[in-house]
């Protein structure tokens, strides 16, 4: 294919993948946004495939055919409660690609660089494989602990801050070595040096990292094997991959500053680490606390048909129970018979970012009555009803009441200021950050212990009585 139109093709696809990103901003434009990603992706692959620089046809449609049917495969299998895992998993692959891609672009014997351009082609590789290895572990770590493979406690060795320190100035000192042998065999012991230190940064780094930060962590990742696949595009001298994994790494970084924004952070004391603790601990013995009191799906009804105003708030035990389609018929049914139900929607709800406002378009729920934490938390003082739906740490009054709290300074949804707060969940054990919640043990809150979508289908049956 000629030279032109590959660079027009590339042109397209990089204006595709910036609309695209535009699109997933919003909800009601998401189907758009990932429709021009599709396109975008498939013109960049045709227009690589076809260019001059594929020798083996035969190759690339092997591994194409591999890679997309194990894709097709995984993505046919995940469950919406296993996606934050499937995506830190992804991210891993992007480093190691960047790591292999970087030895083999290093010891292509056909490269032939001279001075100066050799000498930013090495850093290139070097930066590569750098951002690549610690992208590579740190993703394999976080899959481990979104999946509860390895413990979700941060594990803070002593003077590790010491210890990060070293790792760095280590890799700079092998930099200088690898930027300074003449043969390619001996720059392969500072290289291999490098990777195997990278790979030790990012499990120390991410292993550091625990309870309720795990989200700035799966972003952060997302940022990093951004920036991988832009320094495997200046490798390869490939434009369309350095925009597109310029575009990943910086959306990537954004969205770390907005969650450590809704989390009260500082982006480097997330990864300084320590933040939160086991999660899925029993909590401590009710009587310590003061009561419970419990309440049936009857009652519940009762509660919302008589309330003028409600508010919703699903966590991430709705995605569990798979609650949102029957969520709808209730808001449905309460709205019919003329009460105002809207949802209040917690940055970091559930296991991913936007995992709610997924769930809750998946069952067709209308954009308007969906509102983020910032818009709707004034308004629960004038709230008869607020409904927690396998929610927890996101409405956990200590994080605000009290300053030794592990979530101390998060911001949350103040629930308990509505007239009744109903919390739907199973049991009375802790949230992802492993840490107890005086919410259920106050005047105005009431339990519907089970399953959120069993209790919610008998809410149901008692509404449309
Ligand atoms: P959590 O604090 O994890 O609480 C979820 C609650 O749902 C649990 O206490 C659980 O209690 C209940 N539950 C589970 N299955 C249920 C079912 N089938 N029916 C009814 N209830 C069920 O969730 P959250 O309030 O959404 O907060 C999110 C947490 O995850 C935060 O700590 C956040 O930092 C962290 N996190 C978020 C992300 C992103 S990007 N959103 C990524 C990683 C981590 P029972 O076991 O008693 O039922």
């Amino acid at each position: 294919m000629p030279q032109g139109v590959i660079i027009v093709s590339y042109i397209a696809a990089t204006i595709l993948f910036i609309l695209a990103l535009r699109g997933l901003s919003h909800p009601e434009t998401a189907r758009r946004g990932n429709l021009y990603g599709i396109i975008g992706m498939t013109l960049a692959i045709a227009a690589t495939v076809m260019s001059d620089r594929v020798s083996s046809y035969v190759l690339v449609v092997l591994a194409m055919a591999g890679g997309g049917a194990v894709g097709i495969y995984v993505a046919r299998k995940v469950q919406m409660t296993e996606m934050p895992e499937l995506v830190a998993i992804l991210h891993s692959l992007v480093g190691m690609a960047a790591v292999l891609i970087g030895f083999a672009n290093y010891l292509d014997p056909t490269a032939a660089f001279e001075g100066a351009a050799k000498t930013v082609h090495e850093v290139e590789i070097y930066l590569g494989i750098l951002i690549g290895a610690v992208t590579f572990t740190g993703s394999v770590v976080a899959w481990g602990k979104l999946c509860g493979k390895i413990s979700g406690k941060p594990v803070l060795l002593p003077a590790r801050h010491w210890l990060n320190l070293g790792l760095l100035i280590l890799a700079v000192l092998l930099g200088k070595w690898f930027l300074n042998v003449e043969s390619i065999g001996a720059g392969m012991i500072p290289l291999i040096l490098m990777t195997l230190i990278a790979f030790a940064f990012g499990v120390h780094m991410v292993m550091a990292i625990g309870g309720a930060d795990m989200p700035v962590v799966v972003s952060m990742l997302n940022s990093y094997s951004g920036w991988a696949a832009s320094a495997t595009g200046f490798m390869l001298s490939n434009d369309l991959l350095i925009v597109t994994g310029a575009l990943v790494g910086s959306s990537g970084a954004i969205l770390s500053y907005i969650m450590c924004r809704a989390m009260n952070r500082h982006f480097l004391s997330v990864i300084a680490g320590g933040f939160g603790t086991e999660g899925g601990a029993p909590a401590a013995a009710a009587g310590e606390q003061g009561e419970v009191h419990p309440i049936d799906p009857d009652e519940t009804a009762e509660f919302l048909e008589n309330a003028k105003n409600v508010i919703i708030v699903p966590g991430y035990g709705m995605a569990v129970a798979q609650a949102q389609h029957v969520v709808a018929e209730i808001v449905k049914t309460l709205r019919d018979k003329g009460v105002n139900v809207r949802f209040g929607i917690h940055p970091v709800a559930g296991r991913m970012p936007g995992h709610m406002n997924v769930l809750l378009a998946e069952a067709k729920i209308p954009y308007d009555i969906v509102l983020e934490m910032d818009e709707i938390n004034d308004d629960f003082p004038e709230t008869d009803v607020a409904i927690v739906i396998g929610a927890n740490d996101i409405v956990n009054p200590s994080a605000m009441e009290d300053p030794n709290s592990p979530i101390a300074g998060m911001p949350v949804l103040e629930v308990w200021k509505a007239d009744t707060c109903i919390v739907l969940k199973r049991s009375m054990a802790t949230g992802y950050a492993g840490v107890d919640n005086p919410l259920f043990f106050r005047e105005n809150t009431r339990m519907l212990f089970g399953d959120a979508r069993e209790s919610l289908d008998k809410v149901l049956g008692h509404l449309k009585q």
